[in-house]
Order: C-alpha cells, then structure tokens, then sequence
C-alpha cells in the first residue's frame, strides 16, 4: 500500500509517506509534531563544538555561551548535539538548569550526570575530585553541556558566585572540561562581567532567520516533511508573509507551518496557502498554540 500510495507523492520526503496510510485525524496531529531540520547555521554550531573539543593539552578547555531569544531553538541544538555526540569518540554529558524537579544545583547536576554519588554521606567520606576525574578520563568526558543557563547566573549573589566559580574549575586544569552555557542574553552578560571567564567564554549568537536563502530553504525543507497530499505553492509572497508574521524566529515559524498544515489536513486543503499564513493566528488558537512574542 505504502509503494503505491508513496509513488505519487513526490513532493513529499518518502520516509514520511507512511502518514498518508494513517486517519486524517492523526495525520493533522502528526503535522504538529516536532521534528529536525538540518540547516547550516545549527551544523555550522555543532562542527564547531566538535573542534573545539577536539583541543587537548589546554591549560583552560575553550569554553562557549550559546545566546539567543526565547525560541530561538536553542534547546532544539543542544538536542541534536546530544544526537550527533552519540557516534563521536569524545563524550559529552547534559544537563539542563529548567525542569529540575529536585532543585538540585548545577553542580549537582553535573555530578549526577556523571552518575558520582553526592549525597552528604559520600561528600563527607571521601573528597570527589578523584571520583569525578576517574569518571571523565574513563568515559572520555571531554565538556559539560548546560540549556538554560540563565537560571544557573540569574539566582541570589551568592548561589550566582558558586555557579561561576564551578565553570571555572569545570574549565580549568584540575577537569579540562569544556562547557557550552546555552541560554538568553542575560547569560552572556553574567559570564562575560567575570574577567576570567570573559576570556575563556567565546560567544556565539542563535539568530532569526533573516529573509534569505537559508529561510528559503529551511521553510522547503520543513514543508517537505509535512504529509500533505498536495504540493504547496511556497512562493516569494507567502514566504515574505510568513517572514513578517514570525520575525523569522524558528519557533514562530515552525508553529505556523505546523498549524496550517494541521488545519489543511482537517479542510481538505491539503496544502498550505497564503490565506492560512494571513490567519495564522487564529489557527494557532485552533490547536491551543501561539507565537512568541517578539520585538
Ligand atoms: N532545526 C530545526 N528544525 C525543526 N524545528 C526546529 C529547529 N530548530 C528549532 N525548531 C523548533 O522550534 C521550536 C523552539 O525551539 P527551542 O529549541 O525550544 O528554542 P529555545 O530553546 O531557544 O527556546 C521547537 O518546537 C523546535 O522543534
Ligand atoms: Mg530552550
């Protein structure tokens, strides 16, 4: 069924025509689900992780702080890093200062990622310097990878002191560990007022999609993975249209192409149209979404 159905959707990726052979209901709903698109600004950012990693011998491991707004698929990155990392020889581990339902600490997290024991009774037996470097040498530990930062650099004085003061270790002889702070604005400014750090932290800006043929591009590349039966007209208007209405901010954009679909699905449309761009936001309310806001 798939082969036949498959062959006459070529405008479609044909890893996803088994949609087609699903109820319209879930394809609509499979329309608002999230997946990845490669584009050269976040494969530009991952290569550059992955040389800066590939650096030894360091008195201080190259550090960076990944800035960008709300939505600027920050997370998405620091996702697909976590992919990719799978089939490097040098590890990384993960950890994110958002959704931490035990309120642990950053170094905590760290800790615990790295799968050392930090309770008090093992903080008081034994000193976990050696633990945590037998750790990193043995698994080939190579940086620290932290999404919202800013929550680790926007606290009281003091826990913000402790937090700074834990990246430089992290980064300093006695680890060699690399980190990659992913967070908003406020981050970067926090990092960089620390003499220290400011020389160890390189910045790397998360932008917008200005117009362009990167936009161009990732808007036919993530239409072409959105199951519907006819091919969409993407031309010049409904781009320049659907560049006004989402700023270019990733998010915004993958919202609205997700919506509009969803909705053609369920119309019978089954493409999307300038006319769902015009009314996106009422679309969005459709299906309980919205846009960030963003000036
Ligand atoms: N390369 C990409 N391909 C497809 N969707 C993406 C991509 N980058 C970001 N997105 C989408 O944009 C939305 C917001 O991204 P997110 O990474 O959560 O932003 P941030 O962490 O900066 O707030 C997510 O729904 C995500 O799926
Ligand atoms: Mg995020």
């Amino acid at each position: 069924m798939s082969d036949i159905v498959g062959s006459s959707f070529g405008h479609v990726n044909p890893k996803r025509h088994y949609i087609f052979d699903l109820p319209d209901a879930r394809r609509a709903a499979i329309c608002r689900e999230d997946f990845w698109v490669p584009h050269p600004a976040a494969t530009y950012l991952i290569q550059k992780i992955n040389m800066m990693l590939e650096v030894e011998n360091k008195t201080q491991a190259p550090c960076m702080v990944c800035c960008g707004d709300g939505g600027s698929g920050k997370t998405s990155h620091v996702n697909r890093l976590k992919q990719e990392v799978k089939s490097w020889d040098k590890k990384l581990i993960f950890v994110t200062m958002h959704q931490n339902p035990n309120n642990y600490s950053l170094k905590q997290l760290i800790l615990s990622a790295m799968g050392v024991d930090f309770s008090r009774q093992a903080r008081a037996a034994t000193n976990i310097t050696p633990q945590m470097q037998a750790i990193i040498k043995r698994d080939n530990i190579k940086g620290v990878v932290i999404d919202e930062v800013h929550d680790a650099l926007t606290l009281t004085d003091l826990q913000q002191r402790i937090n700074l003061s834990l990246l430089k270790n992290l980064s300093g002889s006695e680890y060699g560990l690399s980190v990659f702070a992913f967070g908003i604005g406020s981050a970067q400014k926090v990092l960089r007022a620390d003499p220290q750090l400011e020389r160890r932290y390189a910045v790397h800006d998360i932008k917008p999609f200005s117009y362009g043929e990167e936009y161009r591009n990732f808007v036919s590349s993530y239409v072409y993975n959105l199951p519907l039966k006819y091919r969409s007209n993407i031309d010049g208007e409904l781009l320049l249209l659907l560049h006004k209405k989402t700023h270019g901010l990733v998010d915004n954009i993958v919202k609205a192409l997700q919506a509009s679909a969803a909705y053609a699905v369920l119309n019978g449309d089954e493409r999307i149209k300038k006319e769902h761009i015009t009314n996106v936001d009422v679309l969005l309310d459709m299906f309980g979404m919205s846009m960030s806001s963003y000036d």
